[in-house]
């Protein structure tokens, strides 16, 4: 591919563009910040990393001009504030959601057939924000959270074995939030079932603990995490860029799968060069279907409040 943009150089955009070009998955990855230093510096300084790792991908920051951004295949979108301790993700919509439109809309002007991976956060409300926005078809914007909470969840489980995180395979569904749902029964190490590994209450206190895991790192830090973040939207642009078909958790729109419909959720996908090629349904039983369904009427409170803001004249999902 020849131009993939991210948005933002904060501390997750950084680490994503670092991620993009050792993976060598384009020639050019454009960084755009509304903060010129860090746009340029962060760029400058990945660029100089290039030799040492012995890659070609230029890295180029262009502070807020997106016409340097012109004809990006993919468009990774990390612009907005993290959370402070305290704080829930969803404090965020209000600041976060107008930098949103701001930024979607400047995308399409320049990239008009890009494929949109938004990673910042209400997660699920900012993805249906950049689908307003953009005018995009909602298969080619979708977001990341998914990789992301099942990679704690994964790592999780390797410390509990004692084994590599690699052949812990996993499933987790619903917003990226604490009513996201973990799903023991679609967890395997090694095509082994996971509970014929680990006992039910240490595998209830893994998922637990993956529902705050997010809060966990920021309560450490203060702010929040940006290097499994940042290769979990890499893995994505991934797929997109070498056509993987990769069925991975992700922030899609629902027509109708699952009994839901008109939202962004987490649900597996398959991912390639046309972005979510198709959402995967799996069968769910009915305490699974109860908690999915929970976890979709929270991301639709916050969709509610995005509504409210009246940002993009009266229009919503589907009109
Ligand atoms: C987290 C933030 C990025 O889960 O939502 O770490």
């Amino acid at each position: 591919m020849k131009r993939i943009t991210v948005v933002g150089a904060g501390n997750v955009g950084a680490t994503c563009a670092n991620e993009v070009a050792q993976r060598s998955l384009a020639e050019e990855v454009v960084v755009v910040d509304l903060n010129e230093g860090a746009s340029h510096g962060k760029s400058l300084d990945l660029w100089e990393a290039a030799p040492i790792q012995n890659i070609s991908t230029r890295v180029v920051g262009v502070g807020n001009d997106y016409s340097r951004t012109a004809g990006s295949g993919v468009v990774v979108i990390t612009a907005g504030l993290p959370r402070k301790p305290g704080m829930s993700r969803d404090d965020l919509i209000g600041t976060n959601a107008k930098i949103m439109k701001q930024v979607a809309s400047e995308i399409v002007k320049y990239s008009p057939e890009a494929i949109l991976i938004v990673v910042t956060n209400p997660l699920d409300v900012m993805t249906y924000a950049a689908l307003l926005a953009s005018g995009r078809p909602s298969q080619k914007v979708f977001g990341m959270a998914g990789i992301l909470d099942t990679a704690r969840y994964r790592a999780f489980i390797a410390d509990e074995l004692g084994i590599s995180p690699r052949d812990v395979s996993a499933l987790l569904l619903g917003g990226h939030g604490d009513t996201m749902v973990p799903l023991p029964r679609y967890t395997s190490v090694g095509g082994i079932p996971v509970h014929e590994l680990m006992d039910e209450a240490k595998l209830t206190a893994i998922v637990e603990r993956t529902k705050k895991g997010g809060g966990e790192i920021v309560n450490l830090m203060g702010t929040s995490a940006w290097y499994a973040p940042g290769a979990a939207a890499a893995e994505m642009v991934e797929a997109v860029v070498r056509n993987e078909r990769r069925i991975l958790p992700v922030c899609a729109a629902l027509h109708g799968e699952y009994g839901l419909r008109d939202l962004y959720l987490g649900v597996p996908a398959v991912l390639g060069a046309n972005g979510v090629e198709k959402v995967v349904e799996i069968r769910l039983d009915t305490k699974e279907m109860e908690l999915l369904h929970q976890s979709a009427a929270a991301v639709k409170n916050v969709m509610k409040i995005l509504d409210g803001m009246d940002l993009f004249d009266g229009k919503t999902f589907g009109s």
